[in-house]
């Protein structure tokens, strides 16, 4: 029976990871006030006292333009945990899964892209996080780091939930339109993560450690997201301002923020599908499910 602990409890996929885990082995799941991955001591003392098989790190600085004024904070948590929890890995024969992000690229390739394309981080965020998944893979444990995109789920905050409220609240809405990427949902995460252990636990040795885009399939832009949950929203019939014709796009540029978004955030997915012998179902299924979940509410 393997333990596996789970870092940043209660975010999105922190949340979804201890559903999908808990048929996997003994769960030790921490929020931030159960471990504060600012403080190292804390990092090394709380995995000697559970000495996990298994850790699993969705624990992460997200808020990416407070980022571009904190990043102190911001490195600690996403660069400075991730090197610390990746050395008592390697040091325990430990397995790490951590997170990344579309953001460690510039968004200015043409198509969509591979693990192997030169990363080129824009904002403290991105930056932080490529800094984390160096520190991984140089730290020499077994590890896996997928590279994610656009998450949403029931819990958490996320551009769904923010739609859906400002829906009720407003009757147009400006949305970014030359932005492109995958909204992938924190369930996907949790289930490949889950599939990803199941394939370790069978044969340790052979375990393929390394960089993997994580993404549903397909591609839309913010504006067509958004456009998408508002027409669910009428279908369901829930009370609106909004109308989803009342939807305008609008360039990037007409929607300054502190840190920069790459354009292009398609991920190729291929290295996980071939690797993990697994489907990624379209982006819309997620957005789907999670809308139903919230309208049960
Ligand atoms: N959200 C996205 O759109 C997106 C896109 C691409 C990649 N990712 C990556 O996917 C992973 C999961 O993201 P998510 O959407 O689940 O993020 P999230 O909902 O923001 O959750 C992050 C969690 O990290 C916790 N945390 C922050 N600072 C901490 C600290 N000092 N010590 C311990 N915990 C701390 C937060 O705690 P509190 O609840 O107390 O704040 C929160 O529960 C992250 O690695 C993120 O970089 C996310």
């Amino acid at each position: 029976m393997s333990r596996i602990l789970i870092t940043g409890a209660n975010g999105q996929v922190g949340f979804e990871l201890q559903r999908a885990l808990a048929v996997l082995g003994d769960i030790v799941s921490l929020d931030r006030a159960g471990l504060d991955l600012t403080q190292p001591d804390a990092i090394r003392q709380t995995l000697d006292r559970h000495q996990p098989d298994i850790i699993v790190n969705p624990a992460a600085y997200t808020a990416v333009d407070k980022a571009e004024s904190d990043a102190d904070t911001a490195c600690k948590v996403n660069a400075e945990a991730p090197a610390e929890l990746a050395a008592w890995a390697a040091e325990h024969g430990a397995l790490l899964i951590h997170y990344s992000t579309d953001y460690v690229y510039d968004g200015e390739k043409d198509g969509a892209y591979v693990e192997t394309d030169a990363a080129n981080p824009q904002s403290v965020y991105g930056a932080s996080k490529l800094a984390g998944e160096q520190a991984i893979v140089a730290a020499g444990a077994s590890h896996v780091i997928f590279r994610t995109s656009w998450v949403f789920g029931a819990h958490g905050a996320n551009f769904l939930k923010t739609i859906l409220r400002l829906a009720g609240e407003r009757e147009s809405l400006n949305i970014v339109a030359d932005q492109i990427g995958a909204p992938t949902s924190a369930a996907l995460l949790a289930d490949v993560t889950a599939h990803v252990i199941q394939r370790y636990r069978q044969s340790p040795q052979a375990f393929p450690s390394g960089v993997y885009h994580l993404s549903a399939a397909g591609e839309t832009s913010w504006f067509e997201y958004a456009r998408s949950v508002a027409m669910l929203a009428e279908e369901q019939g829930l009370p609106l301002k909004l109308s989803s014709a009342n939807i305008q796009p609008i360039p990037s540029s007409a929607y300054p923020t502190p840190a920069k978004r790459p354009h292009n955030s398609r991920l190729d997915c291929s290295k996980i599908r071939a690797t993990f012998d697994i489907h990624l179902p379209d982006w819309q299924d997620g957005v789907r499910h999670v809308f139903a979940q919230l309208c049960q509410r």
